[in-house]
């Protein structure tokens, strides 16, 4: 392994395994929590470890906010609007906080990495008890300890550029779908981002720790595992064991993960190879997310985005030549500094050229510290707001007409549950990844079924059943 990924000892591990014992053996700790998640999908699965490390302090997730005797803020600061929401959520707490003084009140993730901020939360928002950063999640043991011992403020940040803790625990409320991260960090700077700043540098696993991963996820009965990453094209290329994404795909779809799905790729770095690895595996699905961010090349330059346009374009027809029925989704900023009307028609007409099955869509918000946020000519709201609901009313007309053009088609789902609308149904997602409701029972869920869609409705889809599916089938028919 390169010097630049610092790997956690097991010495240091088997430190917070016995902190996680000693917390277990204070009398009046908590013994509930509760966690409320904001962000990305590496956020969802923070918090399935941070949970993982409360079970195993001997905590019992609580149904509600107001059952639970420590309560946990996983924040997210990629736009303002995440920010906001967080904090104006945590201003409530106080509230429970009088009624009862034991209630700790904890709060982590990105935006708390930024600097100074766990100072300035713990100051504005003095009935919190512990923040901690992105870079010492492992150390929660420790960290709650502290609190509890001292029932003083603890701030606990660590400016490194991250490092590799194996050996967690987690808890997953799904055990049909699972997360897998297989890297952590970004180094690309994207003009507008904060995550490079509140992430740290790209480091990757090893494959075989990974391998170990996905093999306890089997036997535990995952049909599917998501892996996560930030930029997952550019695994391993901070190791220097030869480790790859297309060779990880290759030896996860050897594995026999029924189905593999990945997020996210950086267009830059999207290989003939990985798309030859995708197209040549039994158990990858049928969908890519590609975020394009824009569709004008000077804005694409500005947001320091390493492609242009055509670039962009050529790598979405060498996936469509290598996978014809495969769906594309996106992320696209608008309002970015010095956004043109032309730029933005630029955007317009990219979205009609791929066809997206869908697209996240997002307003930029200008992130303290990032290039762009110094950038001359920022874009009127007004301005923003038309242009995104123009992007959104095209992006919905065209979702509708993929969705009504799989009417008749059959598709492979993975029944993860009664559906929310019709106890008679069940619910479950596509290769695709498009949710596809269906006449069927509970006893369904957890396995692959055939069915023939039979109408198409707001991003979702109706079918019937044709038949179960073996999980050993191909998800390229
Ligand atoms: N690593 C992933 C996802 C990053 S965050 C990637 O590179 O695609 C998810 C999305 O949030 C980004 O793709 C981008 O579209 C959006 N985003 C990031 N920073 C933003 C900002 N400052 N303002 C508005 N949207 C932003
Ligand atoms: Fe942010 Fe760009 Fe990294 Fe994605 S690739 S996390 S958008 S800096
Ligand atoms: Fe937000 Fe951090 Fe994810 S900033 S989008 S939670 S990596």
């Amino acid at each position: 392994m390169s010097r630049k990924t610092i790997q956690v000892t097991e010495q240091e591990m088997a430190e917070q395994r016995e902190a996680a014992r000693r917390v277990r053996e204070i009398e009046d700790r908590p013994k509930s929590y509760f966690i409320v998640t904001y962000g990305c999908q590496m956020n969802a699965h923070d918090s399935e470890i941070l949970a993982g490390m409360m079970d195993e302090m001997g905590m019992t997730p609580a149904a509600a906010r107001e059952e639970a005797e420590l309560i946990l803020f996983n924040t997210c600061c990629i736009r303002d609007n995440a920010e906001r929401k967080a904090l104006g959520n945590m201003t409530w707490l106080k509230e429970l906080k009088r009624q009862n003084p034991r209630l700790v009140l904890c709060a982590c993730g990105c935006m708390i990495q930024q600097p100074r901020m766990a100072k300035v939360i713990l100051r504005q928002y003095p009935f919190f008890d512990i923040a901690f950063g992105t870079h010492n999640l492992h150390k929660f043991p420790s960290i709650l300890e502290r609190a509890l011992e001292t029932r003083r403020q603890v701030i606990s940040i660590e400016e490194t550029d991250g490092c590799i803790a194996e050996g967690l625990p987690c808890s997953s409320e799904s055990k049909i779908t699972s997360y897998l991260s297989i890297m952590y960090g970004c180094n690309n700077f994207c003009s507008y981002c904060i995550v490079p700043y509140v992430r740290g540098r790209e480091r990757s696993r090893s494959e075989d720790d990974i391998l170990r991963e996905a093999e306890r996820l089997l036997e535990g009965g995952t049909q599917e595992i998501m892996l996560l990453g930030q930029n997952v094209n550019s695994y391993g290329n901070d190791r220097d064991d030869g480790a790859t994404f297309p060779g990880l795909i290759r030896r996860l779809d050897a594995l026999g993960v029924p189905r593999l799905r990945f997020m996210t790729s950086h267009p830059k770095d999207l290989s003939e190879e990985l798309i030859e690895a995708m197209a040549s595996s039994k158990h990858c699905a049928h969908h890519f997310h590609l975020p394009v961010q824009s569709g004008s090349d000077a804005i694409l330059k500005a947001m320091n985005r390493i492609y242009d346009r055509e670039t962009y374009l050529r790598r979405v027809e060498s996936l469509r030549k290598a996978m014809p029925h495969i769906a594309l989704t996106t992320d696209i900023i608008v309002g970015f500094p010095g956004e043109t009307d032309a730029d933005f028609e630029d955007t317009l007409s990219l979205v009609e050229r791929v066809r997206y099955d869908s697209a996240y869509t997002f307003v930029y918000s200008p992130r303290e510290g990032t290039r762009a946020a110094a950038m001359p000519n920022p874009v009127p709201q007004e301005v923003s707001s038309e242009r995104i609901a123009r992007l959104i009313e095209t992006q919905e007309r065209i979702s509708a007409e993929v969705l009504a053009g799989l009417v008749g088609s059959e598709q492979r789902v993975l029944v993860e549950e009664v559906s929310k609308r019709d106890a008679r149904q069940v619910a479950g997602k596509c290769t695709r990844n498009i949710t596809i409701n269906f006449d069927g029972d509970e006893s369904l869920i957890g396995s692959f079924a055939r069915v023939r869609v039979t109408a198409a409705g707001h991003n979702t889809l109706k079918a019937e059943l044709v038949s179960a599916e073996d999980k050993e089938a191909p998800e390229w028919p």
